[in-house]
């Protein structure tokens, strides 16, 4: 038996869907444990190009069983679609994936509250799924559970009850009747759609670790958006970073073997909120270009920077990092120097502990350490050795600045382009 978490160790879109999708070879069964659909996973798959929000990557590959675990919120019209668009691509989800009878919803009201507040000065630049009012109502106890959508009395009650207190938030933009319309569009049809879907998952990861079963635990968003360790208020509404994997599936930390986080080899973020490394020029739109970065849900821009290390290893100890995976080096490629923020400049003192504090976060001046660059082409390459050295020595730099060994080099989008560091590591496909 092995378990294993993957995690994001930047603002999310490190290219986890990815890693997830290689080592998920050696899984049995694939988690999502927090988050919603405001996850973009993009995954190359047999030429194909997927872009999954909500059903865990595994789906893809034939004989895993995936689960949506309780700590993830979930869109239940969204999530037929993203079951329907798979099984239009012949890849079955019925009998192999299975949600959380525990797992909360997100509602028609959620997603209007999440747009309402975007639209206000308190905007923190989110994907307006819904994600934010339905953990607000999942922690201020109002929230409706997957078991409890099962039971339309149940359901009719507790949903009533909501939409009354939410309709005068909502006036004037959105009536009670149609907040009542929206939220019973296709309810007996989706109903039936969850029966066979609906599961109690804590007994199901726990019945399969039992039989020593792979479990690998699928991370959404990153470090920085997590609403503890990141850059509060520019953060996600969960939990993103390793320890959430136990309290948001139901299963004990002492079952969790190792963690490993992906990097990108620069740093990119969506929405607003503070990004020390953040190059505001034409380098900065050109990595964009390069990278192709672009909101896998929203489609948004992604505002591009350095690599910085202060963050990373910020990580490396909110999450316990055991290994890292670093993505799109070959973005760097023919780049000269490559920069890399080792501590920053806070109020005129030099700090290498990301800071708590709102000023300090968005005052923080990088301190860079420059890095020669190197020439290609490396997309593609498989082995190591084959790097070229200036590209070797920025892996190893990153390594020693971090503290973590580099397990994975990903340099393409597909599964194959990609440099396994160390072949004794067990999920290694
Ligand atoms: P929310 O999760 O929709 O509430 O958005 C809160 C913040 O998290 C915003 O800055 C979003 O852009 C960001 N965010 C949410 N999901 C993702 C993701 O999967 N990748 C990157 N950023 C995300």
């Amino acid at each position: 038996m092995s378990t294993l978490i993957v995690i994001g160790a930047q603002w999310g879109d490190e290219g986890k869907g990815k890693i997830v999708h290689l080592l998920g070879k050696k899984a049995d069964i694939i988690v999502r444990y927090q988050g919603g659909n405001n996850a973009g996973h993009t995954v190359v798959f047999d030429g194909k190009h997927f872009v999954l929000h909500q059903i865990p990557s595994g789906i893809l590959q034939p004989g895993k069983t995936c689960v949506i675990a309780n700590g993830v919120v979930m869109d239940p019209w969204a999530l037929r679609e993203e079951a329907r668009f798979l099984e239009s691509r012949k890849i079955r989800v019925t009998g192999r994936l299975f949600i959380s009878a525990w797992a909360h919803l997100i509602l028609p009201y959620h997603r209007h509250l999440d747009a309402l507040r975007e639209s206000g000065s308190g905007k923190i630049g989110t994907t307006k799924r819904g994600i934010g009012p339905a953990y607000s109502d999942k922690v201020g106890r109002v929230g409706i559970r997957l078991a409890d959508y099962m039971d339309p009395e149940v359901f009719r009650d507790l949903v009533e009850k909501n939409m009354q207190a939410k309709a005068p938030l909502l006036k004037g933009l959105v009536s009670i009747d149609t907040l009542r319309e929206e939220t019973f569009k296709d309810y007996d049809a989706l109903r039936a759609f969850f029966a066979p879907l609906v599961a109690d998952t804590p007994t199901l990861l726990q019945a399969a670790l039992r039989r020593k079963k792979n479990v690998l635990f699928e991370g959404a968003q990153g470090t920085m958006l997590d609403v503890d360790f990141g850059t509060y208020p520019f953060v996600t509404s969960s939990n993103p970073i390793a320890g959430a994997a136990c309290v948001g599936s139901g299963v004990g930390p002492a079952s969790i073997d190792e963690v490993l986080g992906v990097v990108k080899a620069y740093t990119t973020r969506v929405g607003d909120g503070p990004f020390p490394t953040e190059l505001k020029d034409d380098f900065g739109n050109k990595l964009r270009e390069r990278g192709q970065e672009y909101g896998a849900t929203t489609g948004r821009p992604r505002r591009c920077g350095w690599f910085d290390a202060v963050v990373v290893r910020h990580a490396v100890r909110i999450n316990g990092l055991t290994r890292l995976a670093l993505t799109k080096l070959d973005v760097l490629e023919g780049v000269n120097p490559i920069r890399v923020a080792v501590a920053y400049r806070v109020d005129g003192r030099i700090v290498k502990e990301f800071p708590a504090s709102r000023r300090g976060q968005t005052e923080a001046v990088p301190i860079y350490k420059d890095i020669s660059g190197f020439t290609g082409p490396v997309k593609g390459l498989r082995d190591y050795k084959k790097l070229p050295p200036a590209a070797q020595r920025y892996v190893r730099f990153l390594e020693k600045e971090v503290g973590v060994p580099m397990t994975f080099i990903s340099m393409g989008r597909s599964r194959e382009e990609t440099i396994a560091m160390d072949r004794k590591f067990r999920w290694v496909p």
